[in-house]
């Protein structure tokens, strides 16, 4: 009997070229499964470009709302930002995309999974390590690693096998998009100095001039409701995503550190995500008590870290995500953001749980503080550099020194 692989297949020529590749070269019967992370499309077409393919059967799995639900709602939680800036887009998309590779590999006996993904990127590891955490009995292949095609060779592959692959011979750029936003790498932007075209934006393209505000609100760190209005979380993010994205807002031009030690130019578009992280982050500044504010913010980078680098089935991962929705059970509340062309800020926020307290804070009359009592704070806060400056800082002599410790700490 022929062993089965099941194939992460996006409907693009590498994908539908290794599905050839691997019935040709490894003998294998191919399943390609799709899975629909909100990247837009039309399925039918791609489900009939695999079977035209070759492969046995295509599975096309609707995800956006695990994908929201399940990743974007942890990433929310952690203000998911790898290395303070990038939402994590692609990143978050393929644990989803394992996991439903894994499920149709033991639904249908298979012995191996395989993907599209060159040597060069993070989404090789993200495939692989996952499948590794959830299934480490099952192989891998990734043909794309092997078969040492340039683009004209894999055209001229699917040419002379019949395989239907989109309509333009060229390809300027590899844009891997979802429903937390859009990546966009190479042509003239492997150059880190040359600007992005223009024509590489379509999330961003200003369209409003006319200045607006929109009111997120947030129940236990989930945006459940825009302006008022409840609605299903994959439906929320695409409309904070187009009023966001209509001011030209929301992109991300940066050089990043991929996980297999290349430096990489990258530009996105998240108009959605950047918001409703900014929004959620402004939340938390008004619920969150100071230390589980400021432990949290030393988290979070770790988080992004573990995330990027393919390790979301992982115990660690796991223990972060269980601290942070520990600490999201009182980050319930509103955030105005307003938005301007090229621009996004909030501009207000409340909470039944907020520990802003107006009698504490303001200098009216009304103030409750009790400024007598700040006195002996102070001074007991300042007693340990004070003793220390009277035997030892600047200004006092130190052994073996003519003028004491100037100008050495
Ligand atoms: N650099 C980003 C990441 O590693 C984007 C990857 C985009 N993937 C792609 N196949 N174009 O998450």
């Amino acid at each position: 009997m022929t062993s089965k692989v099941v194939l992460a297949y996006s409907g693009g020529l590498d994908t539908s070229v290794a599905v050839a590749w691997l019935r040709e070269q490894v003998n294998m019967e191919v399943i390609a499964v799709v899975v629909d992370v909100g990247q837009g499309g039309d399925f039918e077409a791609i489900r009939r470009r695999a079977l035209g393919a070759g492969a046995l059967d295509c599975v096309v799995v609707d995800a956006r709302d695990e994908m929201a639900n399940s990743y974007v709602v942890p990433a929310i939680a952690a203000n998911g930002l790898y290395e303070g800036r990038y939402p994590l887009v692609s990143a978050l998309s393929r644990p989803v995309i394992v996991k439903h590779l894994v499920a149709v590999a033991r639904s249908v006996g298979a012995t191996s999974v395989a993907h599209g993904c060159t040597g060069k990127g993070n989404d090789q590891v993200r495939f692989e390590v996952g499948t590794k955490s959830l299934a480490p009995d099952l192989d891998i292949l990734a043909p794309a690693r092997l078969w040492g095609m340039s683009r004209e060779d894999l055209l001229r592959y699917a040419n002379d096998r019949g395989i239907a692959v989109e309509a333009t011979g060229t390809k300027l750029y590899s844009i891997d998009e979802n429903l937390w936003g859009r990546a966009i790498e190479c042509g003239v932007m492997e150059d880190p100095w040359a600007s992005p075209p223009d024509d590489v934006y379509e999330l961003t393209r200003q369209s409003a001039d006319v200045p607006v505000e929109m009111v997120l609100t947030f129940e236990q760190g989930v945006p459940v409701a825009l302006d008022g209005v409840t609605m299903p979380l994959p439906e929320l993010i695409a409309s904070v995503s187009r009023i966001a994205g209509s001011y030209g807002w929301g992109r991300v031009d940066m050089v990043e550190n991929r996980r297999v030690g290349i430096k990489s130019r990258e530009t996105y578009e998240c108009p959605g995500a950047l918001a409703i992280i900014m929004a959620h982050n402004d939340l938390e500044a008004l619920v969150l008590e100071r230390d589980l504010a400021h432990e949290k913010q030393r988290l979070e980078p770790r988080w992004a870290e573990l995330v990027y680098d393919g390790l979301w089935f992982s115990p660690l991962k796991h223990a972060l995500d269980a601290f942070f929705a520990e600490t999201q059970r009182y980050v319930t509340g509103e955030v105005r953001l307003r938005l301007t062309p090229g621009n996004c800020i909030a501009t207000g926020r409340r909470s039944p749980y907020s520990l802003y307290d107006y009698n504490l804070a303001t200098y009216d009359p009304d103030d409750a503080f009790k400024h007598e009592y700040a006195e002996g704070f102070v001074r007991i806060w300042g007693l340990g550099v004070a003793t220390w400056a009277g035997k030892q800082g600047d200004g006092v002599g130190a052994p073996g020194t003519a003028s004491g410790n100037q100008g050495q700490r």
